[in-house]
């Protein structure tokens, strides 16, 4: 009958009752197919008896480094395996001939000559019911098995630091603290910490992260001082190799290496800019893209920052997006300067005594009256870390001689101006970078260029000497000029 419409729809697509679309769809079978197989994350290789390559997708040509062209009719194992592994692959090619499939993990041999972990699972197929060759699916696990090693690593180097152990300190302020930290560490709530320099910020941090359910998973800490501006997105997201000068393998970032733990951004006021909506995307979506990659990858992390400036201030002043600000500061920490809570002064002393002389292998020396006196007294402006500082130095004289606190030393930490947020930051950023400047360089002079230790110039700035040594860079300042100033 003229007209009639078929039943069923054949794949032949002589049917010309069927959309116009869909028509052409099958009018094209092969690009259309060659597309879905392409856009396959997985590799897929397509081989015949001989293990000869018949066809391989674009993700295969991307795991491998090779074109099309260098691959097809080429034998498989000869061209992505190493030599030792030969015999291993023909026994496996028999095997799977005979009807098997199978799943292995093996190292693939790039263009580039560099070997990569792939996971290979291979099925054969048939033609005229006779076993003609294979399919398999290549995935790259390489970065998996860096990422585990990575971890293992961080996980090691943090176990060692991690041990700082408690809040130390009797005050009302650290008291209202660790309930805080209580309250917010089994949430999943991003914390934003401020105080100024030395007040503790770090060990809050980590305390959160160890009183959490993702504990068992690496707390990643990222210095947003240290990294250069043009490779925070790289430090912060990974890039793949190529995707600029100087990117000579594929890295992960920092997102990934967190992935179902803790991030923790230090000083994130830091953050440029321009960096700072793609952060905001990762924490609103959960998605971000490698430097170079179209890929887009999903992670999940908690989020811990800390500054030692006021943010909500700097969105004012255009330095900080403040819808940013707001989602880092879900669950806001504010720890008060040590002059703010003093009774912890002489419990901390005690402890880092007794902490430096077990170091030193000494008896502890005992803290007179007319020590917490003085202690108690003195203004602290590099706070606890100042206070640490100032009982390492007594206690390692003191090896030698009576206990005697130096706080004549460190009054060049007191007279020096601190850069931290009570101050409040000049309007212009050009201003407030000249400040900076003067600052540093005032301090390198009197600690004759040196950088490190009780004198450098790290402390009378109360800031950490990796801090300094990248705000020098960011300056273009050289300390050795400084070496007998
Ligand atoms: N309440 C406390 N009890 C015990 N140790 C403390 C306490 N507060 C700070 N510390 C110690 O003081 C030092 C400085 O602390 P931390 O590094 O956490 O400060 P921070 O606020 O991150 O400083 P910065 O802003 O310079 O990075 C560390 O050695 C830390 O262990
Ligand atoms: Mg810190």
């Amino acid at each position: 009958m003229m007209g009639a419409v078929p039943r069923k729809p054949s794949i032949a697509g002589a049917d010309t009752h069927r959309p116009a679309s869909l028509a052409s769809l099958y009018s094209q079978r092969e690009d259309f197919y060659r597309s879905i197989l392409d856009s396959l994350a997985e590799g897929v290789i397509i081989t015949d008896g001989d293990d000869r390559i018949l066809y391989v997708n674009a993700r295969m040509r991307e795991i491998s480094g090779y074109s099309a062209a260098e691959l097809i009719g080429r034998i498989g194992y000869e061209v992505l395996s190493h030599e030792k592994n030969w015999r291993k692959m023909k026994r496996r090619i028999r095997e799977r001939l005979t009807g098997s499939a199978e799943n292995y993990e093996i190292e693939m041999l790039r263009k580039d000559g560099i070997s990569t972990w792939v996971r290979v699972s291979a099925v054969p197929y048939r033609l005229d019911a006779k076993v003609a060759g294979s399919v398999g699916t290549v995935t790259c696990i390489d970065r998996q098995k860096t990422l585990e090693r990575e971890n293992e690593y961080l996980r090691d180097e943090l176990g060692v630091t991690a041990g700082t152990g408690d809040l130390i300190g009797p005050s009302a302020g650290l008291a209202r603290i660790r309930k805080q930290i209580g309250m917010v560490a089994p949430t999943n709530a991003n914390v934003l910490i401020t105080g100024e320099s030395g007040t503790g910020k770090e060990l809050v941090a980590r305390a959160i992260h160890e009183m959490s359910p993702r504990r068992a998973r690496p707390l990643v800490r990222v210095n947003c001082a240290a990294i250069p501006k043009e490779l925070f997105e790289s430090e912060f997201f990974g890039h793949v190799r190529g995707s600029f000068t100087g990117a000579i393998k594929d890295r992960t970032g920092r997102f990934e290496l967190a992935n179902g733990g803790t991030l923790f951004l230090d000083e994130v006021g830091e953050i440029p800019l321009e960096l700072q909506g793609k952060l905001l995307r990762v924490i609103q979506e959960g998605t971000f893209e490698r430097v170079g990659e179209d890929r887009t990858r999903t992670v999940d992390v908690r989020l811990i920052s800390a500054t030692n400036r006021d943010l909500e201030q700097e969105s004012g002043s255009g330095r900080f997006r403040l819808d940013l600000y707001y989602r880092l500061g879900v669950f806001p920490i504010t720890i008060p300067p040590l002059r703010e809570r003093r009774e912890d002064i002489v419990p901390l002393a005690t402890h880092f005594l007794a902490m430096a002389a077990r170091k030193l292998n000494i008896p502890t020396p005992a803290l007179l009256k007319s020590h917490s006196g003085e202690l108690e007294r003195y203004p602290w402006p590099g706070n606890v870390r100042e206070l640490q500082n100032v009982i390492e130095r007594a206690t390692i004289l003191a090896a030698q001689g009576p206990f005697s606190l130096h706080l004549g030393a460190a009054p060049k930490a007191a007279a020096a101006p601190i850069p931290t947020f009570h101050t409040a930051p000049p309007a212009a950023l050009s201003e407030w970078k000249q400040q900076e400047k003067e600052l540093l360089v005032a301090a390198l002079k009197q600690a004759r260029g040196k950088i490190y230790g009780a004198n450098g110039a790290a402390a009378i700035l109360g800031i950490k000497p990796t801090t300094l040594a990248s705000k020098l860079e960011r300056h273009g300042l050289a300390r050795e000029s400084f070496l007998n100033g």
